[in-house]
């Protein structure tokens, strides 16, 4: 089980890097947007984030009610933001600002909570 936790952590640092990267190789752009590893970035933190959870509920670990509230939060608007403005035409620099911006304080959160 452990082994399961540890492999999904990974996968959820590789969406973290998929989320950032994709908000920060646009950061010269004139055209700013969700491009997809943003959006496929954010809901890959949304699914490894919950199962986690799970995966922790169910070893008895102990688990921030309140840190992961917070961060599961931030993360639903973050997915939102990133399947509506997806769609939208360029530039999406709000939409682009917002989840860049959302999933930076997500990490400080994760790091110094
Ligand atoms: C953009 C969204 C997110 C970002 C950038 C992010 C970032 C991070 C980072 C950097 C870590 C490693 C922290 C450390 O080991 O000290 C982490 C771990 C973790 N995250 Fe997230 N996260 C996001 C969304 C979520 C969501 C939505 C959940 C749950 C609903 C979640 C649950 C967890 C859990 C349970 C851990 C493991 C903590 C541990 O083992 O100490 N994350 N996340």
């Amino acid at each position: 089980m452990e082994l399961a936790y540890n492999l999904v952590l990974i996968v959820h640092f590789i969406g973290l890097a998929s989320v950032v990267g994709g908000f920060l190789v646009q950061m010269r752009s004139a055209e700013k947007g969700v491009n997809p590893a943003m959006w496929h970035g954010a809901l890959t933190q949304l699914v490894t984030g919950v199962i986690l959870v799970g995966l922790a509920e169910m070893q008895d670990w102990d688990v921030d009610h309140a840190k992961i509230g917070v961060k599961l939060a931030l993360t639903v608007v973050i997915t939102v933001l990133a399947f509506i403005g997806r769609k939208k035409p360029l530039p999406q620099t709000a939409f682009w600002g917002i989840i860049g911006g959302a999933s930076i304080v997500n990490i400080i959160i994760a790091v110094l909570w």
